[in-house]
């Protein structure tokens, strides 16, 4: 099982859009996904998944000793399942609940091991677990780098946010000293790119410049198709339709780059 948080401070860098076609794209590779919402805004599991709240909420997980396994729920998908993002998320990124280690409660979750009947562990189950983030460095954020084996960094081109990008690279250097020394910066991937605007291409040659090779090659260009496809709660692999087939195509290529990186080569691990 490998973990891969989508962060960035930036609102509307394409977080929850990134997640949500990464996790399409890997289960029509044939793995099985589980995609934690770590929002309160909800976009992936509500907006984006369509998947309503479980009967028990991850805020009341994250706070207790329960399972984790209990919360998830299945999706349209046979291979994705969903840990949903519920509004107690919003006390413990204030710090209006109080807890003990609250940075390390994703990862003990995580790794709390529930069984099935059959006496497997049900987190066995999953080759790839993707942490939605909210849009800010905040607890929950710091529990989804605590938690994760990578980080991938969306970039949206067309809005600038660099400072945002070291802000957000500074914490993942922070969440790494302090918490997680393993945790590796899986890429950056430049997203919304206009590639008619020259302001686009300037921002990413500017990262490219700065980032080097931790730059995934694959680019997300801005469309209208992407956001079409939020809006059917369809990743885009999944969309019908001719229209579409250039961005299913680029997220399948994000994916091998991801496998590439990780290390898995080729096929189901
Ligand atoms: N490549 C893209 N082209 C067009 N629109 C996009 C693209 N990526 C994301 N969007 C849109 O931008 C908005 C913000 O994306 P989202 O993934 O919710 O960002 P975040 O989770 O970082 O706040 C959404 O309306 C989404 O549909
Ligand atoms: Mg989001």
């Amino acid at each position: 099982m490998q973990i891969i948080s989508f962060t960035n401070l930036k609102g509307g860098s394409a977080k929850s859009t990134t997640a949500f076609n990464v996790a399409g794209a890997l289960t029509e590779m044939g793995y099985r996904v589980l995609a934690i919402d770590l929002d309160p805004q909800q976009t992936l599991s509500l907006s984006y998944l369509g998947v309503l709240s479980s009967e028990k909420s991850l805020s009341q997980v994250l706070v207790t000793d329960d399972f984790i396994e209990d919360t998830i729920v299945p999706s349209r998908y046979p291979d994705l399942f969903v840990v949903p993002s519920d509004h107690g998320l919003k006390a413990i990124k204030s710090g209006q609940t109080q807890i003990e280690g609250v940075e390390l409660r994703l990862r003990s979750c995580l790794r709390r091991g529930k069984q099935s009947v059959d006496g497997q562990l049900v987190l066995d189950e999953f080759d790839w677990v993707v942490i939605d983030c909210p849009p800010s460095l905040d607890r929950l954020t710091m529990n989804a780098l605590v938690a994760a084996d990578y980080v991938l960094i969306p970039v949206d081109a067309g809005a600038g946010g660099r400072t945002a990008l070291a802000d957000t690279v500074e914490y993942i250097t922070s969440a790494q000293k302090w918490y997680n020394p393993t945790l590796r910066i899986l890429g950056l991937l430049i997203n919304n790119v206009n590639s008619n605007t020259v302001y686009d291409q300037t921002t990413e040659q500017a990262v490219r410049d700065i980032y080097g090779e931790q730059v995934f090659r694959t680019v997300v260009p801005s469309s209208v198709r992407i956001r079409e496809s939020a809006e059917l709660q369809t990743p885009v692999v999944f969309c019908a339709g001719s229209e579409y087939r250039k961005y299913a195509e680029i997220y399948r290529r994000l994916c091998l780059e991801i496998l590439t990186r990780v290390g898995v080569t080729g096929g189901k691990t």
